[in-house]
């Protein structure tokens, strides 16, 4: 586990972003597994800009959401589709159809997840995995006691992230019960996987998924599991992990052992 503190969220984003370039110059067919929230709004910014400014080309890059609300149509302001379409995909020239989401409408809810999985499978599996962590330890909207050997499935939402997601809702508008997520096991066979957290808010999910036992209480401690996995962390959110000072010394080392590794 890389655990990487940032003097802020934009230098964090501005180091994310240059991974997922970096990845694209090697691989211009790139399979990036996508996250919302308000965490990785600053890559999807230096995205947008790299394909402004520098044009780099996402024209053959494949996306897969982590989640979905059901019900919810993608015409909707708070529906995931409408913010990748607000902050990514229309700043980028990924083409629609690369563009996957769990299913959210209709029927047939099980299969069509099992053919999510399916699809991610065929493209030859996520290359980098774009996380946040809810302030519960959620990851994607695997909630506390989601089975760590999770697939795509619909998920009831806990009280704490329905009051978490409530101030996006206006006019007593209730916010949805229920989503369609990527399991903890689809995330863990993405080749890389990068997590970002911001903010005090975030500081016990950091410490319970880094340094707390691997558990379905902490979805997020799942992540210990994998083999190449980054947490991109400001001083806030790192404020609680006891090997703060640890970590900034393997970083140390990472950069002086560059050349040789
Ligand atoms: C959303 C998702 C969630 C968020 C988490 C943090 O696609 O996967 O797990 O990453 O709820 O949300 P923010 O970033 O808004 O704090």
């Amino acid at each position: 586990m890389r655990v990487l503190v940032f003097d802020s969220a934009e230098l964090a984003a501005r180091r994310v972003a240059g991974e997922v370039l970096a990845a694209l110059r090697e691989k211009p067919d790139l399979v990036l597994g996508l996250a919302t929230g308000s965490t990785p709004i600053g890559v999807y910014a230096e995205l947008i800009r790299a394909h402004r400014t520098e044009g780099i080309d996402f024209s053959r890059v494949r996306t897969f959401n982590l989640d979905e609300y059901l019900d919810l149509p993608a015409t909707h302001e708070q529906s995931y589709r409408h913010f990748m379409d607000r902050y990514l995909f229309s700043g980028i020239n990924v083409p629609p159809s690369q563009i996957h989401f769990p299913p959210s409408e209709g029927s047939d809810l099980l299969e069509r997840c099992r053919e999510y999985e399916e699809d991610i499978r065929r493209t030859g599996g996520i290359d980098i995995q774009i996380l946040g962590i809810g302030s519960n330890g959620h990851i994607g909207f695997n909630e506390p006691t989601s089975s760590l050997a999770s697939r795509t499935r619909v998920k009831t939402l806990t009280d704490k992230t329905l009051r978490d997601n409530s101030r996006f809702y206006r006019g007593g508008e209730e916010p949805p019960q229920l989503a369609c997520t990527m399991g903890i096991g689809t995330i863990l066979e993405a080749k890389k996987v990068i997590l970002q957290a911001f903010g005090a808010k975030k500081a016990d999910a950091v410490r319970a998924a880094v340094e707390g036992p691997v558990s379905s209480f902490c979805p997020g401690s799942a992540l210990q599991l994998h083999p190449d996995v980054s947490f991109c962390l400001d001083h806030e959110s790192a404020s609680k992990l006891s090997l703060r000072e640890y970590h900034r010394r393997v970083l140390e080392n990472e950069e002086r052992l560059r050349h040789r590794l």
